[in-house]
Protein backbone atom coordinates (compact mmCIF):
# COMPACT_ATOMS: atom_id res chain seq x y z
CA UNK A 1 0.00 0.00 0.00
CA UNK A 2 1.20 3.75 -1.31
CA UNK A 3 1.09 6.08 1.75
CA UNK A 4 1.23 9.93 1.19
CA UNK A 5 1.67 11.06 4.79
CA UNK A 6 3.36 8.05 6.63
CA UNK A 7 6.63 6.08 5.63
CA UNK A 8 6.28 2.17 6.31
CA UNK A 9 9.42 0.16 7.24
CA UNK A 10 9.50 -3.76 8.35
CA UNK A 11 12.36 -4.84 9.62
CA UNK A 12 13.33 -7.82 12.19
CA UNK A 13 9.59 -8.04 13.47
CA UNK A 14 9.33 -4.24 13.78
CA UNK A 15 7.07 -2.42 12.34
CA UNK A 16 8.49 1.83 12.04
CA UNK A 17 5.59 4.46 11.29
CA UNK A 18 7.33 7.90 10.32
CA UNK A 19 4.85 10.88 10.01
CA UNK A 20 5.73 12.35 6.68
CA UNK A 21 3.98 15.76 6.26
CA UNK A 22 7.11 18.13 7.19
CA UNK A 23 6.08 21.18 5.61
CA UNK A 24 3.38 21.79 8.17
CA UNK A 25 5.66 19.56 11.38
CA UNK A 26 3.64 16.44 10.85
CA UNK A 27 -0.10 18.07 11.84
CA UNK A 28 -2.40 15.42 12.10
CA UNK A 29 -5.25 15.84 8.78
CA UNK A 30 -7.64 13.51 7.90
CA UNK A 31 -5.56 11.46 5.43
CA UNK A 32 -2.80 11.13 7.90
CA UNK A 33 -5.00 9.81 10.45
CA UNK A 34 -6.77 7.30 7.98
CA UNK A 35 -3.42 6.38 6.35
CA UNK A 36 -1.84 6.24 10.57
CA UNK A 37 -4.98 3.80 11.45
CA UNK A 38 -4.78 1.73 7.97
CA UNK A 39 -0.89 1.44 8.55
CA UNK A 40 -1.05 0.22 12.22
CA UNK A 41 -4.38 -2.10 11.25
CA UNK A 42 -1.86 -3.79 8.45
CA UNK A 43 0.62 -4.18 10.97
CA UNK A 44 -1.85 -5.79 13.13
CA UNK A 45 -2.19 -8.29 11.07
CA UNK A 46 0.84 -8.55 9.65
CA UNK A 47 2.48 -12.37 11.19
CA UNK A 48 6.30 -11.08 10.82
CA UNK A 49 5.48 -7.59 12.79
CA UNK A 50 5.90 -8.18 16.65
CA UNK A 51 6.20 -4.23 17.96
CA UNK A 52 5.39 -1.15 16.13
CA UNK A 53 7.11 2.40 16.70
CA UNK A 54 5.50 5.50 15.59
CA UNK A 55 8.03 8.77 14.89
CA UNK A 56 8.02 11.37 13.12
CA UNK A 57 11.02 13.60 12.45
CA UNK A 58 13.78 15.93 14.29
CA UNK A 59 11.84 18.55 14.75
CA UNK A 60 8.21 17.37 15.43
CA UNK A 61 6.68 14.28 16.34
CA UNK A 62 3.26 15.94 15.44
CA UNK A 63 2.06 19.67 16.05
CA UNK A 64 -1.11 18.75 16.55
CA UNK A 65 -4.22 18.70 14.43
CA UNK A 66 -3.86 20.61 11.59
CA UNK A 67 -5.19 24.17 11.91
CA UNK A 68 -5.89 25.12 8.73
CA UNK A 69 -7.99 22.47 8.08
CA UNK A 70 -9.82 22.98 10.87
CA UNK A 71 -10.46 26.75 11.03
CA UNK A 72 -13.68 26.43 9.00
CA UNK A 73 -15.47 24.04 10.76
CA UNK A 74 -18.57 24.99 12.40
CA UNK A 75 -19.97 22.70 15.34
CA UNK A 76 -22.31 20.90 13.12
CA UNK A 77 -19.24 19.77 10.83
CA UNK A 78 -17.12 19.18 14.32
CA UNK A 79 -19.98 17.18 15.83
CA UNK A 80 -21.30 15.52 12.59
CA UNK A 81 -17.66 14.59 11.37
CA UNK A 82 -16.37 13.38 14.74
CA UNK A 83 -12.87 14.24 13.93
CA UNK A 84 -10.19 11.38 14.25
CA UNK A 85 -12.71 9.37 16.31
CA UNK A 86 -12.84 6.45 14.36
CA UNK A 87 -9.41 6.22 13.20
CA UNK A 88 -8.19 6.80 17.17
CA UNK A 89 -10.46 3.88 17.80
CA UNK A 90 -8.32 1.90 15.24
CA UNK A 91 -5.51 2.38 16.34
CA UNK A 92 -6.59 2.02 19.97
CA UNK A 93 -7.89 -1.62 18.72
CA UNK A 94 -4.56 -2.76 17.35
CA UNK A 95 -3.23 -5.66 20.08
CA UNK A 96 0.70 -5.41 19.50
CA UNK A 97 2.51 -2.85 21.52
CA UNK A 98 3.27 0.83 19.85
CA UNK A 99 6.27 2.65 21.24
CA UNK A 100 6.46 6.37 20.68
CA UNK A 101 9.60 7.80 19.91
CA UNK A 102 9.16 11.67 19.80
CA UNK A 103 11.91 14.14 18.95
CA UNK A 104 10.92 17.67 18.75
CA UNK A 105 7.33 18.94 19.05
CA UNK A 106 4.46 16.94 20.19
CA UNK A 107 1.70 19.38 20.49
CA UNK A 108 -1.97 19.29 20.75
CA UNK A 109 -3.18 15.75 19.00
CA UNK A 110 0.64 15.30 18.53
CA UNK A 111 0.80 14.66 22.48
CA UNK A 112 -2.25 12.86 22.59
CA UNK A 113 -0.76 10.19 19.85
CA UNK A 114 1.70 9.79 21.78
CA UNK A 115 -0.22 8.96 25.19
CA UNK A 116 -2.45 6.62 22.96
CA UNK A 117 1.01 4.40 22.09
CA UNK A 118 1.89 2.17 24.82
CA UNK A 119 4.74 3.74 26.42
CA UNK A 120 6.58 7.03 24.99
CA UNK A 121 10.88 7.11 24.46
CA UNK A 122 11.69 10.94 23.55
CA UNK A 123 15.07 13.27 22.73
CA UNK A 124 16.37 15.67 25.14
CA UNK A 125 14.76 17.76 21.81
CA UNK A 126 10.96 17.03 23.10
CA UNK A 127 8.21 19.39 23.96
CA UNK A 128 4.86 17.85 25.02
CA UNK A 129 2.46 20.31 25.39
CA UNK A 130 -1.55 20.88 24.90
CA UNK A 131 -2.08 24.90 23.57
CA UNK A 132 -5.05 23.78 21.88
CA UNK A 133 -6.69 26.64 24.49
CA UNK A 134 -4.62 29.57 22.49
CA UNK A 135 -6.94 28.22 19.52
CA UNK A 136 -9.80 28.90 21.59
CA UNK A 137 -10.96 25.55 21.54
CA UNK A 138 -9.84 22.71 23.85
CA UNK A 139 -8.07 18.91 23.32
CA UNK A 140 -10.33 16.51 21.75
CA UNK A 141 -8.63 13.42 21.86
CA UNK A 142 -6.94 12.49 25.63
CA UNK A 143 -5.69 15.64 26.23
CA UNK A 144 -8.07 16.49 29.65
CA UNK A 145 -8.06 12.67 30.25
CA UNK A 146 -5.23 10.61 29.87
CA UNK A 147 -2.39 13.43 30.82
CA UNK A 148 -4.37 13.80 33.82
CA UNK A 149 -4.22 10.08 34.35
CA UNK A 150 -0.72 9.71 33.82
CA UNK A 151 0.66 13.43 35.34
CA UNK A 152 -1.96 14.22 37.97
CA UNK A 153 -4.50 17.09 37.88
CA UNK A 154 -2.04 19.71 38.77
CA UNK A 155 0.38 19.76 35.93
CA UNK A 156 -2.89 18.32 33.60
CA UNK A 157 -4.21 21.74 34.37
CA UNK A 158 -1.43 23.76 34.42
CA UNK A 159 -0.76 22.43 30.85
CA UNK A 160 -4.12 22.65 29.62
CA UNK A 161 -4.67 25.85 30.86
CA UNK A 162 -1.86 27.88 29.76
CA UNK A 163 -0.96 26.04 26.94
CA UNK A 164 3.15 25.80 28.15
CA UNK A 165 5.11 23.01 26.81
CA UNK A 166 6.72 20.81 28.55
CA UNK A 167 10.36 19.34 28.25
CA UNK A 168 11.81 15.68 28.08
CA UNK A 169 13.56 16.56 31.85
CA UNK A 170 9.90 16.89 33.08
CA UNK A 171 7.84 15.07 30.48
CA UNK A 172 10.21 11.91 32.50
CA UNK A 173 10.02 13.39 36.11
CA UNK A 174 5.99 13.52 35.41
CA UNK A 175 6.04 9.91 34.02
CA UNK A 176 4.94 10.73 30.62
CA UNK A 177 7.99 9.35 28.83
CA UNK A 178 9.55 6.13 30.04
CA UNK A 179 13.02 6.86 28.65
CA UNK A 180 14.85 10.05 27.66
CA UNK A 181 17.92 9.74 24.99
CA UNK A 182 19.61 11.93 23.02
CA UNK A 183 18.26 13.14 19.81
CA UNK A 184 20.49 10.77 17.59
CA UNK A 185 19.60 7.84 19.51
CA UNK A 186 16.05 8.09 19.88
CA UNK A 187 15.12 5.36 16.92
CA UNK A 188 18.59 3.30 17.68
CA UNK A 189 17.08 3.01 21.70
CA UNK A 190 12.97 2.43 20.22
CA UNK A 191 14.40 -0.05 17.70
CA UNK A 192 16.34 -1.96 20.84
CA UNK A 193 13.17 -1.62 22.98
CA UNK A 194 10.77 -3.07 20.07
CA UNK A 195 13.26 -5.81 19.57
CA UNK A 196 13.29 -6.91 23.29
CA UNK A 197 9.74 -7.29 23.21
CA UNK A 198 9.45 -8.94 19.74
CA UNK A 199 11.61 -11.89 21.51
CA UNK A 200 8.57 -12.54 23.81
CA UNK A 201 6.06 -14.95 23.63
CA UNK A 202 3.48 -12.33 21.81
CA UNK A 203 0.63 -14.28 23.91
CA UNK A 204 2.54 -12.91 27.47
CA UNK A 205 3.26 -9.20 25.27
CA UNK A 206 -0.81 -8.57 24.50
CA UNK A 207 -2.05 -9.49 28.07
CA UNK A 208 0.26 -6.98 29.30
CA UNK A 209 -0.73 -4.50 26.82
CA UNK A 210 -4.59 -5.36 27.79
CA UNK A 211 -3.82 -5.83 31.97
CA UNK A 212 -1.96 -2.22 31.58
CA UNK A 213 -4.40 -0.74 30.12
CA UNK A 214 -7.14 -2.19 32.34
CA UNK A 215 -5.71 -0.26 35.05
CA UNK A 216 -7.13 3.01 33.36
CA UNK A 217 -10.91 1.46 33.04
CA UNK A 218 -11.70 0.13 35.78
CA UNK A 219 -11.19 0.00 40.25
CA UNK A 220 -8.18 -1.61 41.49
CA UNK A 221 -10.05 -4.81 42.55
CA UNK A 222 -11.57 -5.89 39.16
CA UNK A 223 -8.23 -4.65 37.50
CA UNK A 224 -6.29 -7.07 40.16
CA UNK A 225 -8.48 -10.24 39.59
CA UNK A 226 -8.24 -9.70 36.03
CA UNK A 227 -4.49 -9.35 36.19
CA UNK A 228 -4.57 -12.43 38.49
CA UNK A 229 -6.38 -14.83 36.03
CA UNK A 230 -4.40 -13.68 32.85
CA UNK A 231 -1.82 -14.93 35.20
CA UNK A 232 -3.35 -18.43 35.68
CA UNK A 233 -4.77 -18.48 31.94
CA UNK A 234 -1.15 -18.08 31.01
CA UNK A 235 -0.25 -21.61 32.88
CA UNK A 236 -2.35 -23.52 29.45
CA UNK A 237 0.58 -22.30 27.65
CA UNK A 238 3.78 -23.88 25.88
CA UNK A 239 5.53 -20.71 26.66
CA UNK A 240 5.10 -21.06 30.14
CA UNK A 241 6.50 -24.36 30.61
CA UNK A 242 9.40 -23.34 27.86
CA UNK A 243 10.17 -20.25 29.81
CA UNK A 244 10.40 -21.16 33.15
CA UNK A 245 12.17 -24.81 31.71
CA UNK A 246 14.92 -22.45 30.30
CA UNK A 247 15.59 -20.43 33.47
CA UNK A 248 16.26 -23.80 35.00
CA UNK A 249 17.86 -24.91 32.50
CA UNK A 250 20.20 -21.86 32.47
CA UNK A 251 19.70 -21.37 28.43
CA UNK A 252 17.81 -18.54 26.14
CA UNK A 253 13.77 -19.41 25.92
CA UNK A 254 12.95 -19.99 22.55
CA UNK A 255 8.67 -18.55 22.66
CA UNK A 256 6.81 -19.70 19.87
CA UNK A 257 3.68 -18.15 21.01
CA UNK A 258 1.79 -21.25 21.70
C1 LIG B 1 -1.16 23.28 10.61
C2 LIG B 1 0.96 23.77 11.27
C3 LIG B 1 0.70 23.31 12.58
C4 LIG B 1 -0.61 22.80 12.85
C5 LIG B 1 2.74 24.00 12.50
N1 LIG B 1 2.24 24.18 11.27
N2 LIG B 1 1.83 23.46 13.32
N3 LIG B 1 0.03 23.76 10.30
N4 LIG B 1 -1.48 22.81 11.84
N5 LIG B 1 -0.94 22.30 14.03
C6 LIG B 1 2.90 24.74 10.10
C7 LIG B 1 3.07 26.25 10.21
O1 LIG B 1 1.91 26.91 9.82
C8 LIG B 1 4.22 26.48 9.25
O2 LIG B 1 3.73 26.45 7.93
C9 LIG B 1 5.08 25.23 9.43
O3 LIG B 1 4.23 24.25 10.00
C10 LIG B 1 6.23 25.48 10.40
O4 LIG B 1 5.71 26.00 11.59
P1 LIG B 1 6.24 27.35 12.27
O5 LIG B 1 5.18 27.85 13.17
O6 LIG B 1 6.75 28.29 11.24
O7 LIG B 1 7.48 26.76 13.11
P2 LIG B 1 8.08 27.31 14.47
O8 LIG B 1 8.15 28.82 14.45
O9 LIG B 1 9.34 26.54 14.69
O10 LIG B 1 7.00 26.94 15.59
C11 LIG B 1 6.72 25.56 15.88
C12 LIG B 1 5.42 25.43 16.73
C13 LIG B 1 4.28 26.19 16.04
C14 LIG B 1 5.67 25.99 18.13
C15 LIG B 1 5.13 23.93 16.85
O11 LIG B 1 4.19 25.77 14.66
C16 LIG B 1 2.94 25.95 16.68
O12 LIG B 1 2.63 26.55 17.71
N6 LIG B 1 2.09 25.15 16.03
C17 LIG B 1 0.72 24.93 16.44
C18 LIG B 1 0.66 24.04 17.68
C19 LIG B 1 -0.77 23.82 18.14
O13 LIG B 1 -1.49 24.79 18.47
N7 LIG B 1 -1.23 22.57 18.19
C20 LIG B 1 -2.59 22.21 18.58
C21 LIG B 1 -3.50 22.11 17.39
S1 LIG B 1 -5.18 21.76 17.85
P3 LIG B 1 4.18 27.53 6.82
O14 LIG B 1 3.37 27.19 5.63
O15 LIG B 1 3.92 28.87 7.40
O16 LIG B 1 5.66 27.26 6.66
C22 LIG B 1 -5.20 20.12 18.14
C23 LIG B 1 -6.53 19.53 18.53
C24 LIG B 1 -6.50 18.03 18.59
O17 LIG B 1 -4.21 19.44 18.06
C25 LIG B 1 -7.89 17.45 18.74
C26 LIG B 1 -8.37 16.75 17.53
C27 LIG B 1 -9.73 16.11 17.66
Amino acid sequence: MAYETIIVEVDNHVATVTLNRPDALNALNDQLMSELAEALTAAQDNEKVRCIIITGSEKAFAAGADIAMMREKSFVDAFSGDLFTPETDQILRVRKPIIAAVSGYALGGGCELAMMCDFIICSDTAKFGQPEINLGVVAGIGGTQRLTRIVGKSKAMDMNLTGRFMDATEAERSGLVSRVVPCKKLLEEATGAAQKISEKSMISVMVVKEAVNRAYEVPLREGLLFERRMFHALFATEDQAEGMGAFLEKREAQFRDK
